[in-house]
């Protein structure tokens, strides 16, 4: 045995016990003949004594451990003179009688604490460093008690948990895949899952009614802050349920997570938003719930007053941020550049103060009486001190999504994003398609196995476009955590999806054959959905990138830079593969 103990556990009722500890040099300082060393593990940090008065030889090793080392004592449990109120060991020292040093350490390359000087690349390339911080370290510890209860949850719901295969057939739609050359299939590709998808629902046709898996998932596209090429799916599949019966369960997940993760108790029932609602009053279709500004369309009001920009706009809208009259001449100034970003894209923004008498003063009054402002003011229902943020575009759904971000960034201005209040929606009526510009087609906005509304199923063949899925998602604070489907189980209608997405039966029978096949063999009716496990364990540990809850995450390049992956392979490699690598200028 290392160690009796850990370095988080001892307390004042263990002194004047012997104990041994292991653990890892944090710091030391020397203080006249007294030298004091903060030994961490994952459990803690016990700060050790060395006396040179007492132990002179033992003081001069404990001198010379630099930061890192890996070190072993025995000594006894003392009551500490002036504690320390930060740390749950602060009340008591080790006066150490014993030191073996089991490893030495070269100097880190960063300070191994909270507050790191280390920068982001830095700590990445010595990413095993980096989990020794806490901050870090409770990340991960987060994340497993999250998977955890999650097993638990679903176990008393009497779900199976399934493994399905990494190595699969690559599948259009969706985003791009990762493939996997075949050393024994020459010139054939593996690909490695976006989801296991196709793979939960053929587990329904084989009669595992309640199916889930904590599942890697694989997608190459681009990464931002809540994205990785590969990620952690909480994914679920059931049958003979309706859309009503898989939302019941995993809110009923979802609270009992936040209950015993988090210690909230989450009341009543989610709020459900249709998807055009959601795109209407917030212009996304993951609205952050925790603040109000619903969106107000003022056409109607607006038009035809000769401010040319309004006359010729398709849609004119805006946000009435509450009490924020004061903004300044130069707060507003910076607005109008945020929205004017390339990654907002408006054109400029028009504002409206209500005044302390209840007057409107706005950035146009040139072009409008105060009759006019009056009504933009009853329209958002505003008070003296609010201010109306106000942007008009050419193209409605494109301007929308401009005053989402200026809505996030009020939200942001004025603290009413706050990381421990949590807004759960279920985002419901998804379209089922959406009109792609690149490929001039029709594509399946959540995946082709959706099943549309019974009710629009005749539009199919009138109005495509028009057509609603039982698609939902869950959103959490602005972060779509989860998002699933009710699935076609008729294979004539599947085979008339494929249609509608522009496949030949003959490229359908190609793709997706062994699916459409285990459908004329008794499939019954099911649905599912998957939860981003890695966005979950980051909202619930207010983190702004699902980075700091993976262990080894890739960076914003698809690059693990500490194994320095992906990187070319050896010619014989290549050579056994049958490959031969031709890079396109
Ligand atoms: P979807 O593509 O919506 O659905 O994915 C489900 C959830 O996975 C998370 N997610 C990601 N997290 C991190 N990095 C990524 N690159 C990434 N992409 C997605 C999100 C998302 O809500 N098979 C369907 C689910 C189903 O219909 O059952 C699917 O994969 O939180």
């Amino acid at each position: 045995m290392f160690r009796s103990h850990t370095c988080g556990e001892l307390r004042i009722s263990d002194v004047n016990k012997q104990v041994t500890l292991a653990g890892w040099v944090q710091r030391s300082r020397k203080m006249g003949g007294m030298t004091f060393i903060d030994l961490r593990d994952r459990y803690g940090i016990t700060q050790l004594v060395f006396n040179e008065e007492v132990d002179a030889a033992l003081c001069e090793n404990a001198n010379r451990l630099g930061r890192e080392f890996v070190i072993q004592i025995t000594g006894t449990v003392n009551e500490r003179f002036s504690k320390n109120a930060n740390i749950p060991t602060g009340d008591i020292e080790i006066i150490v009688s014993e030191l073996n040093v089991l490893n030495a350490a070269l100097t880190p390359p960063f300070t191994i604490e909270d507050n790191t000087d280390g920068g982001d690349d830095i700590r990445m390339k010595y990413r095993y460093l980096d989990l020794r911080r806490p901050s870090v370290r409770r990340n991960l510890e987060l994340r497993h008690r999250m998977t955890i209860e999650v097993r638990r949850y679903l176990d008393s719901q009497g779900f199976i948990e399934v493994e399905t295969p990494v190595l699969v057939g690559s599948t259009p739609e969706g985003a791009r895949d990762f493939v996997v050359p075949s050393r024994m299939n020459p010139g054939q590709f593996y690909a490695l899952p976006q989801s296991p998808q196709t793979l939960k629902q053929l587990l329904m046709v084989s009669g595992f009614d309640r199916y889930f898996q904590i599942a890697k998932c694989f997608r190459d596209e681009d990464l931002r802050a809540d994205r990785q090429p590969e990620f952690t799916q909480i994914d679920c599949e059931m049958s003979f349920v309706e859309q009503d019966d898989i939302i019941n369960l995993f809110e009923g997940m979802t609270k009992y997570l936040f209950k015993e993760i988090r210690g909230v108790e989450l009341e009543g029932q989610f709020q459900r938003m249709a998807w055009a609602d959601a795109m209407k009053y917030y212009g996304s279709d993951k609205p952050d719930l925790r603040f109000g500004m619903k969106f107000v369309e003022l056409m109607d009001i607006l038009k035809g007053h000769g401010f040319s920009v309004f006359d010729s706009a398709e849609y004119i809208g805006g946000i009435c941020a509450e009490g924020a009259a004061h903004y300044t001449r130069k707060q507003l100034d910076a607005l109008t550049e945020f929205v004017k970003r390339p990654q907002v894209g408006a054109k400029g923004m028009v504002y409206a103060r209500v005044e302390e008498d209840g007057n409107v003063k706005s950035s146009v009054d040139k072009f409008y009486t105060q009759e006019v402002l009056q009504q933009v003011k009853e329209a958002f229902g505003a008070k003296p001190g609010d201010l109306i943020l106000i942007l008009s575009g050419d193209d409605t759904m494109k301007t929308r999504k401009q005053l989402c971000e200026l809505r996030l960034e009020m939200g942001n201005q004025l603290g009413l994003r706050d990381k421990n209040t949590f807004a759960c929606l279920w985002v419901v009526d998804f379209p089922m398609f959406e009109w792609s510009e690149q490929e001039n087609r029709l594509m399946a906005m959540h995946h082709p196995f959706t099943h549309p509304k019974d009710e629009d199923i005749d539009l199919l063949d009138t109005d495509p476009a028009a057509v609603r899925a039982d698609a939902y998602d869950m959103v959490i604070n602005g972060v779509e955590v989860g998002g699933g489907s009710i699935r076609i189980h008729d294979p004539k209608l599947q085979a008339k999806m494929f249609e509608i997405l522009g496949f030949t039966p003959e490229k359908a029978e190609e793709q997706f054959g062994f699916l459409m096949n285990a459908f004329k063999y008794g499939a019954p009716p099911h649905g599912g959905l998957a939860y981003g496990l890695d966005r979950w364990v980051s909202l619930f540990a207010g983190l702004d990138s699902i980075r700091d809850c993976i262990a080894f995450p890739k960076n914003n390049s698809g690059r693990d830079v500490m194994l320095d992956a992906p990187a070319a392979l050896d010619p014989s490699q290549l050579d056994e593969l049958n490959l031969i690598v031709d890079i396109k200028e």
